[in-house]
């Protein structure tokens, strides 16, 4: 049934990662409204505490829901991880989280070596340790925490440099001399470093992230709803931090142009 709710689906991160989920968000309901918002005054939200966390992305999620939003999704597996159950209890809409893709990887792996890249945050949460105890715990998973990648695509949109190589290296490395085959993407900014992270461990390792099984999430909820728009198109771009900035770096990751604007929350 075709329906016409235009109000706008929010999606939130700390910074510009979450694009990589807005981006499989409108490839699979290009006819929705999008809000976006990075809280880049918080970048990176892989340092902070669970508290810091929770009262932060509450903020954001506040504001999604001032905006109008039919839906949240928290396009950040670090707030997933530490504050989903606290947002979903003080927000009268439904969230969909990112969790790192751990039982996708044991499907795909024939090695029984998994990898997982996460911040530091998410790799030592009990969130991503249940997870790898509940679907890998016959596998043996290298769960690194990564630090510094995501401020250096949020600073400069960068993509690759001396310095981001030397840190997937450093990252990288390990999991594929530990005979890994395949990696778990468990932050939204990596996506965006694939072909990096190809070089460093060559072309036979699988590579996955959750982003098309987050839209595919939010497509059903909207759909059991009846909160589907098949007439919307447009996408409102916010940060917390330097909209100048963001907007640079946005319109590199997504190759479009993108003007976003500031908020205090
Ligand atoms: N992109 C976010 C994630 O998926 C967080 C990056 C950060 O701010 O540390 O975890």
């Amino acid at each position: 049934m075709d329906t016409h709710d235009n109000r706008p689906i929010g999606v939130f991160d700390s910074g510009v990662g979450g694009l990589s989920v807005l981006k499989e968000l409108i490839e699979l309901m290009p006819k929705e409204n999008y809000i976006f918002v990075a809280d880049q005054i918080n970048v990176p939200y892989g340092e902070k505490t669970k508290k810091e966390l929770e009262k932060e992305t509450l903020k954001v999620c506040n504001f999604l829901v001032s905006k109008n939003s039919k839906i949240i999704v928290a396009a950040c597996n670090t707030a997933t991880c530490y504050a989903i159950d606290f947002l979903r209890a003080r927000v009268k809409i439904p969230i969909v989280g990112t969790t790192p893709a751990i039982k996708p990887a044991v499907a795909e792996s024939k090695s029984g070596v998994i990898g997982v890249m996460s911040t530091p945050a998410t790799s030592k949460s009990p969130y991503l340790n249940n997870l790898i105890k509940e679907h890998a715990g016959s596998m043996k998973v290298i769960n690194i925490g990564c630090y510094g990648l995501e401020d250096i695509i949020d600073e400069t949109g960068m993509l690759d440099s001396p310095e981001l190589r030397r840190l997937l290296s450093k990252y990288a490395g390990p999991i594929k001399k530990a005979g890994a085959d395949v990696i778990v993407l468990g932050c939204t900014h990596y996506p965006f470093l694939k072909p990096q992270i190809r070089k460093i461990v060559g072309k036979h390792i699988k590579l996955v992230d959750s982003g098309k099984a987050i839209a595919k999430s939010t497509s059903a909820i909207l759909h059991e709803t009846n909160a589907i728009n098949d007439s919307g198109r447009k996408t409102d771009f916010y940060t917390t931090g330097d909209p100048k900035q963001f907007s640079k770096v946005a319109s590199i990751l997504l190759k479009k142009r993108v003007e976003a604007r500031h908020i205090e929350l």
